[in-house]
């Protein structure tokens, strides 16, 4: 895929904003040229908050982004700034523009070549559409015949959904959470040739108002799909200071006296007082808490991605989605996981780990062909399980175009049929006195 870049109609990127920029400062400034589509993107220093001098607008009509590079130069909080047009990588559109806040899918280049072009005339899946970068970017390289299906369980990005159903007959969005893909596409009858889950936030999810940053100032919600569940402020109100601790060491990777600290102040706030229901001053709350970081980063990301992978259950939903794409997919069909965390690459190979294909070199396998006498896949039984290829990691190109790509991960998993290592075990130990449990499908 070539370096060339698309041209932007819609959207302007706007350099040497001064760090007090805020979002709504540059949405009042910039309404002069048109009306403006959600909310402006600014990059920001993850520790301080703070605008690190780039940001993006996207205006509902081309006159707006037209008028806003005739404003190149203008004077705003006493700079000078540069205007150019926004611009995203060839290959992640075609024929259209990126959708609003999506500057560079992760690891579109990669996703495109491993799980599309093998046969694009062929049915897929985007689990989780966001703003639709991956989806556009899979849509410009399926042929006539091929077809889109995604979900999403956050309302703006159904939105976005609905209006690119309009615009390109082969794509599907539905409304839900990525776990019931098998169920929906099982009522269509559809068998699908590849599967994408990018998993966590999106970055106009992170950037916006929704509060999903502890800089930004929203309400202590945390949840994607707002229709269903219970906001974070609510849940503070209820929740036992152990369970609190527990959710910000597992989800949140929260060191656990300072865990232990952080719940007890919820505890205690809630006999003196209020818990706050916005998030900045909660966000100051937990920084009283804590005490010194000594990371740089805000001290209450860890809470605050804590709850919110706890209420939106997304180890859970990752779990549960790995085991419906085995379900959806054809045989020799892939399932793209992009993980950003640690934490959900740990999940995504004790799931690979519980239903993986014995490759016919495994010393096992080998031993039960010629040591037990028989044909080890004639005897034990044969399922559908994973294989899974080389992982992916961003190019030096990528990391130079979009930061946030530093820790992301393609795991690519592909559906066959063969004798799965712990059926196998199973069927060996036992010769072998080797004494162990067979070691099923967890619980996330
Ligand atoms: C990292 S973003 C995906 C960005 C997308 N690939 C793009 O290029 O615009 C994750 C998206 O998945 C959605 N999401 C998270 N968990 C989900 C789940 N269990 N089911 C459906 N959607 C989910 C979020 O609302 C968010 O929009």
């Amino acid at each position: 895929m070539g370096n060339e870049h698309v041209y932007s109609d819609i959207e302007i990127c706007l350099k040497y904003l001064p760090a007090e920029t805020t979002e709504q400062a540059l949405k009042d400034h910039f309404s002069q040229a048109g009306e403006i589509e959600g909310m402006p993107s600014l990059m920001r220093n993850p520790s301080t908050g703070k605008c690190k001098g780039m940001g993006w607008i996207n205006f509902k009509k081309p006159e707006g982004s037209t008028n806003a590079l005739s404003m190149d130069g203008c004077r705003f909080m006493g700079r000078n700034l540069n205007i150019t047009r926004g611009r995203c990588r060839a290959g992640a559109v075609k024929g259209t523009v990126q959708a609003i806040g999506t500057h560079s899918p992760a690891l579109i280049e990669e996703v495109l070549a491993r799980l599309v072009l093998p046969n694009p005339d062929g049915v897929y899946i985007d689990g989780t559409f966001g703003r639709g970068g991956h989806s556009r970017g899979i849509l410009a390289k399926l042929s006539k015949k091929g077809s889109l299906h995604a979900f999403d369980m956050d309302d703006a990005a159904v939105a976005v959904g609905r209006q690119l159903e309009k615009d390109d007959p082969r794509f599907h969005m539905h409304k839900g959470m990525f776990a019931s893909m098998h169920k929906v596409m099982k009522e269509e009858g559809i068998q699908a040739d590849g599967i994408l889950l990018d998993i966590g936030i999106s970055s106009p999810q992170l950037d916006g108002d929704r509060g999903f940053r502890p800089e930004m100032e929203g309400a202590l919600d945390l949840r994607f799909d707002l229709t269903s569940g219970v906001p974070a402020h609510e849940f503070l109100q209820t929740v036992s200071a152990e369970d609190l601790e527990e959710i910000l060491v597992k989800y949140g990777g929260e060191d656990a006296t300072v865990a232990q600290r952080i719940a007890d102040m919820v505890v205690l706030q809630r006999q003196i007082g209020t818990i706050p229901n916005r998030t900045q001053e909660f966000a100051e709350f937990v920084r009283k808490a804590k005490g010194k970081e000594y990371q740089a980063m805000h001290p209450a990301k860890l809470t605050f991605q804590a709850l919110r992978i706890y209420l939106n259950q997304e180890f859970e939903q990752l779990q549960k989605g790995i085991r419906a794409a085995l379900k959806t997919l054809s045989v020799g069909g892939k399932l793209g996981i992009i993980t950003w965390k640690h934490s959900e690459c740990a999940l995504v190979i004790r799931e690979f780990h519980a239903r993986e294909v014995c490759p016919a070199e495994y010393p096992l396998m080998t031993w039960h062909r010629d040591m037990a006498g028989g044909d080890g896949a004639g005897e034990v039984p044969q399922s559908t399980g994973w294989y899974m290829e080389n992982v992916s990691r961003p190019s030096a190109r990528e990391l130079s175009e979009n930061s946030r790509s530093r820790s992301a991960l393609l795991h690519i998993l592909t559906k066959k049929r063969g004798v799965l290592i712990p059926d196998l075990e199973e069927a060996c130990y036992p010769m072998l006195k080797i004494r162990r449990g067979k070691r099923g499908e967890q619980e996330a």
